[in-house]
């Protein structure tokens, strides 16, 4: 095979489950692979699991027998470290364990000195393990994802020592194995691990604070935001005990930072047992056939008349919505100064709380007794609305994120003192009703809200560039969209409503707004790096 990056013969050193995958996706792509482990007896087990998956190939049409059977004639198994020593590139997929991947970096570049020397970790400094080898300027970073064999994406990591043609070589070599690579700084987590770590870490708070089950965050994630799955369902797949260590080791790495601070139901569920789909049961139980979900309500819609308040996209589409489908609507874009006869009113002020307060305030003394105050709970919560207003038990909230053709539900919520039932005014909009817990952002617009923020945090620290960050989202864990593309697709000021709101509403520091994100309110764009 003719290359420009000089790679002809890949060492992959341990043949487990990430180990297996890359030998596999390099011998397909036409590399000769040597498979080191430490442990001979896993040898045999590695290369059965790797015949059988190309079988399985084969027999779907992705690959033909001949090029199966060329694949396997170019991978090598060993449990000898010197059988590297003629691989151009090792990779390295050993456990996530500092001390031996140093110890096993010393070997390898003693065993192969003038290769390149990439590790796998999903979460150690890639700098701190090439601290062990006498050429630190060779070691860099290639993060696969599992299934490695058919996952798309590679992270490829530039720690600050290695050499820049080295990394030019190793986007290359991705390239030649047929996948997209994004370089990445070496940062715990590097782009993925990190970016998607509020996905589960507001989604196990929210079920932690006993506002909504894990099985409503699902469902919200998937039917709201149009996430292909749910937190609950991802770390059930991916094994709640890895991601339970990749939290902590966030965790650490960044200095007790606690916006990456696990859960302690993710503690309690490894306790249990209780991992995942591997177990047979995590969050769900496999060892049965799944419910299917109840269908959610949507109540006879009121018939009106409704108005609309709000300088904003979602109320821009709110108004759209309702008069497309025949209600009777009026739009106010600053508050009223007069009396308005309406059956109930959208309030959706989504962004800046102030103004949402002036707007609901004038809400409140210029409409009848019986009007229905549906405040817009992307901000804050529908019981702070209610303290706003002289009559709190005709307000009730709503939580979602423009644009509305995009949502298959509407998260709505309520708080102690609310007497009128919001549901028929609700359901004026014709999606069917999920109701939530009572913070800013209900589920879908705190999950987006905290996963861009977190992206902008990224890219302000220069991690990866806006478009690389987009591009790892969607190839690394299926976002329908990279976060700076949702950010645009919802508003960046909507986003940075939810956070505001959330940020008052617990008084903590993890829902700060990242700077570029402020910013990219501010100046309509995001900070170019
Ligand atoms: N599993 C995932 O989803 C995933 C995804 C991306 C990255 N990673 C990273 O990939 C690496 C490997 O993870 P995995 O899930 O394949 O682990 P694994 O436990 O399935 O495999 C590890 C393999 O390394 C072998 N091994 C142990 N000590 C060794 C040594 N001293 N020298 C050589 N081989 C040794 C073991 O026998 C085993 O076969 C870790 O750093 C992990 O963080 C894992």
């Amino acid at each position: 095979m003719s290359t420009t990056h000089g790679i002809r013969t890949v060492g992959v050193c341990g043949a487990g489950t990430m180990g297996a995958g890359i030998a596999q996706a390099c011998a397909a792509a036409g590399f000769s692979v040597v498979l080191y482990d430490a442990f001979p007896e896993v040898l045999p087990k590695a290369m059965a699991r790797i015949e059988q998956d190309t079988e399985r190939q084969v027999r779907r049409g992705r690959l033909r027998e001949e090029q199966r059977a060329e694949a396997l004639k170019r991978l090598q198994t060993t449990s000898e470290l010197t059988s590297l020593a003629r691989c151009d590139l090792v990779v390295e997929a050993a456990p996530e364990d500092l001390a031996l991947k140093k110890d096993l970096f010393g070997k390898l570049s003693a065993a192969a000195p003038s290769a390149i020397l990439a590790t796998n970790t999903s979460s150690l400094s890639v700098a701190e393990i090439a601290s062990a080898t006498p050429k630190p300027a060779l070691v860099a970073g290639l993060h696969f994802f599992n299934p490695a064999p058919v996952m798309p994406l590679v992270e490829v990591v530039q720690a600050p020592q290695t050499e820049p043609e080295v990394i030019g070589r190793l986007v290359e070599f991705t390239r030649d194995l047929g996948k997209t690579p994004i370089v990445v700084r070496d940062s715990p987590g590097f782009v993925v691990n990190r970016v998607n770590r509020p996905f589960y870490s507001e989604a196990l708070r929210l079920v932690g604070e006993g506002q909504v089950d894990y099985q409503t965050v699902d469902r919200a994630a998937r039917e709201a935001g149009g996430f292909p799955m749910g937190p609950f369902q991802l770390m059930d797949l991916v094994g709640i005990d890895v991601s339970y260590a990749v939290s902590l080791s966030l965790y650490q790495a960044f200095f007790g930072e606690a916006r990456f601070r696990p859960h302690p139901l993710q503690r309690q569920m490894v306790l249990q047992g209780r991992l995942g789909r591997k177990t047979g049961r995590g969050f769900y139980d496999y060892q049965q056939p799944p419910p299917e979900p109840e269908p959610l309500p949507l109540p006879r819609p009121h018939p009106g008349p409704y108005a609309v308040a709000g300088d904003t996209q979602l109320a821009r589409d709110i108004f759209e919505r309702l008069w497309q489908r025949g209600f009777e609507v009026t739009q106010l874009t600053s508050p009223p100064e007069g009396p308005l006869p309406v059956a109930a009113i959208f309030e959706a002020e989504a962004e800046d709380r102030t103004r949402k307060r002036s707007f609901l305030t004038a809400l409140d003394r210029w409409t009848g007794e019986d009007a229905v105050l549906l405040a817009a709970c992307t901000n804050a919560s529908s019981a702070e609305c209610a303290s706003w207003v002289r009559r709190p038990g005709r307000l009730a909230g709503y939580a979602t994120l423009p644009p509305l053709q995009d949502r298959k539900l509407l998260e709505w919520t309520s708080h102690e003192l609310a007497r009128a039932d919001p549901t028929p005014y609700l359901a004026a909009l014709g999606l069917p009703l999920l109701r939530v817990g009572d913070a800013p952002g209900g589920v879908f617009p705190r999950l987006l809200a905290a996963v861009v923020n977190e992206a902008a945090l990224a890219v302000d620290e220069r991690i990866a560039s806006p478009t690389d960050v987009d591009l790892a989202m969607r190839l690394g864990v299926n976002h329908p969209f990279g976060p700076f593309q949702w950010a645009e697709r919802v508003g960046v000021q909507a986003l940075a409503g939810v956070l505001d709101g959330l940020r008052d509403y617990y008084g903590e520091e993890r829902y700060r707004a990242a700077p570029g994100l402020r910013r990219a309110c501010w100046l309509g764009r995001w900070p170019q790096r």
